[in-house]
């Protein structure tokens, strides 16, 4: 392909459909849909594009920006971009995009049901029924916490990390369930919100029955909950991550598991997916999913449009709709990026 846009790995085809229609020439990554492509599969295909336009599970780094000098934006299909060197990215003059709000509250509603699935052992009793286990009811079986306020009437406390968008959304939701939700972050946002209630941190993990982390990854959230964080929750309380899995240490979050230290976790985010940190697939304490916070028909069919409509702008030297380094337009190695195109 010449000039086109060059796709990491299919997307849904409203996206593709989107490109097609505004006569630009797209090529997507022949591979499985289950696979990625290589380093090299990926220089190949976008060597000729003015636009790459990648997924959550490819590398976008100072040296593939290096390797494609004409390319005139990188689009990423999500909301987070930890994948993608962004400050590398606006040093060669070149605008990244990503798809915020569309997919706010698919992952808030995903993050209620590993909520309540942790806390009421949904999967465990699942795969109870499944394996012949239920032979008759019985006043211990398959134990676990109140959400909602219980028999001895406590408001269970909701500690959300993170009260942007998605933290938001969670926060909603509690009300259905007279939860008592507290907040660590900036202060006046937070407290402007009316959502929540402001906490330090470490106060919102001694307090928290249900510890939900909604945070984008970098170098000031990589590994937030580790050990130390781990020992300060309750023996009774539970961690929910939908947000990115190296937030959390999960080898400590294995260990904490393991001792009983906490309830239990539910994660939809792993530290180096697809893998796990070696013992958390045995621990029945663990509720685990595949990264599907997004993943309603609807929400990635927007998020394929929004992706392409970002793509679409990059390619006609236009400004993306949703950019997150916007600066990037004013800067000369963008310009210079901008005029080796007709
Ligand atoms: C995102 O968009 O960042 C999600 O993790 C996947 O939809």
């Amino acid at each position: 392909m010449s000039g086109g846009i060059f796709v990491t790995r299919a997307i849904p085809e409203a996206g593709l459909d989107r490109v097609r229609e505004a006569g630009i020439e797209v090529a997507v990554w022949p591979g499985p849909q289950d696979g990625s492509p290589s380093r090299r599969e990926i220089l190949h295909g976008a060597r000729e594009a003015r636009v790459l336009l990648s997924l959550l599970t490819e590398t976008v780094d100072a040296e593939l920006l290096a390797a494609l000098p004409r390319l005139l934006g990188i689009s990423n299909y999500a909301v987070g971009y930890d994948n993608v060197d962004v400050g590398a990215a606006t040093l060669s003059g070149v605008p990244v995009g990503n798809t915020p709000g569309v997919l706010t509250e698919s992952t808030a509603d995903l993050t209620w049901a590993l909520l309540l699935a942790a806390a009421r052992n949904v999967v465990s009793g699942d795969a109870y029924m499944r394996g012949g286990g239920y032979r008759r009811w019985g006043p211990q079986l398959l134990l676990g916490h109140d959400v909602s306020p219980g028999c001895d009437g406590r408001r269970r406390v909701l500690g959300i990390v993170g009260l942007g968008r998605i933290g938001k959304a969670v926060a909603r939701r509690a009300v259905g369930f007279d939860m008592q939700v507290i907040a660590s972050g900036e202060r006046q946002r937070i407290e402007a919100s009316g959502l929540a209630t402001w906490t330090p941190f470490e106060d919102l993990l001694r307090r928290a029955d249900f510890v939900s982390l909604h945070l984008p990854l970098n170098e000031a959230t990589h590994h937030l909950i580790g050990a130390a964080q781990l020992a300060m929750m309750k023996p009774t309380a539970y961690l929910v991550n939908t947000s990115r899995g190296a937030v959390v240490d999960e080898a400590a979050l294995v260990e904490a598991l393991r001792n009983g230290r906490i309830a239990g976790a539910a994660l939809d985010v792993y530290e180096h997916e697809p893998s796990m940190a070696a013992g958390l697939a045995e621990l029945g304490t663990a509720v685990l999913l595949p990264h599907l916070g997004s993943a309603t028909r609807a929400t990635r069919d927007r998020m394929a449009v929004m992706a392409a409509d970002n793509a679409i702008a990059m390619w006609r030297g236009e400004p993306a709709p949703h950019c997150v380094n916007p600066e990037v337009y004013d800067g000369p190695p963008y310009r210079r990026r901008r005029l080796a195109w007709p």
